[in-house]
């Protein structure tokens, strides 16, 4: 249905004006195997249960070339290998896809994104782990996100080593470990004290919540906050 026009409001100020209720961006992030993908999950199906249309999705990745974009980034080992300025710009290049493709038009139309990691990740993997110049980290952030940050971002924090193990006993299982999962420990600890030092900057945005605890009681500390930020 059409909202009303503004002359038809003039005309008749009984008419009710039908507006979807505003878009929500939740995004999660966190040293390897904090166990973000299962929080996703469990908010998604708790805020789909009151009737908002939720996406859950992740990054980079999300859309068909993101997902091309996020299996070179993680297991490309061509010759030459990738060089940090392209790793940067290839996740820049996946989330502005996601972003135009994705996410704004379902926040603009009133739904929840739950997205497994976004900008933040680029400013601690490629900024503070990978040394890149965070003044064009910004820059590029804007260009990509359209100045669009999420409204509420978890840390779900645990110690790096617990982490990797983590990702280990999963991956054995499945997979061969991700250019990510093989760098070394000083890389892992960076980048637990990134995201804690991004979450002290911006308190109004960040929840730091102890990834340790098991999944069904995080979920109530994650779903409690939510219910604090969207009143
Ligand atoms: P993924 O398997 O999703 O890791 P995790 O389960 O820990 O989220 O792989 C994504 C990897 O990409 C992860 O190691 C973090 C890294 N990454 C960046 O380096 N920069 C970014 O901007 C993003 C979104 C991810």
């Amino acid at each position: 249905m059409n909202p009303p026009s503004p002359k038809s409001i003039i005309e008749n100020p009984q008419a009710e004006i039908h507006r979807p209720p505003p878009g929500v961006f939740i995004t999660f992030e966190g040293v390897e195997g904090a166990g973000k993908s299962t929080q996703c999950r469990m908010l998604a199906d708790a805020l789909t249960a009151r009737g908002r249309e939720v996406l859950v999705t992740r990054e980079p990745g999300g859309t068909p070339l993101g997902e091309e974009l996020r299996t070179l980034v993680k297991h490309f080992q061509g010759p030459g290998g990738i060089v940090p300025e392209a790793e940067l710009l290839m996740f820049c290049a996946a989330r502005a896809q996601i972003v135009r493709q994705t996410l704004l038009p379902l926040l603009t139309r009133g739904g929840v994104v739950i997205c497994d990691r976004f900008a933040d990740s680029t400013t601690v993997y490629q900024g503070f782990a990978r040394g890149l110049d965070l003044g064009v980290i910004r820059t590029l952030q804007a260009f990509a996100t359209a100045g669009r940050m999420p409204d509420l971002t978890f840390v779900l924090d645990l110690d790096s080593e617990a982490g990797l193990a983590r990702t280990k006993s999963r991956g054995e299982a499945n997979a061969h470990t991700d250019r990510f999962e093989q760098e070394g420990r000083a890389f892992h600890e960076r980048i637990r004290a990134g995201f804690l030092a991004l979450a002290t900057a911006e308190p109004a945005r960040f929840r730091v919540l102890p990834a340790a605890l098991p999944p069904g009681e995080l979920h109530q500390l994650v779903l409690a906050e939510v219910d604090k930020a969207l009143g």
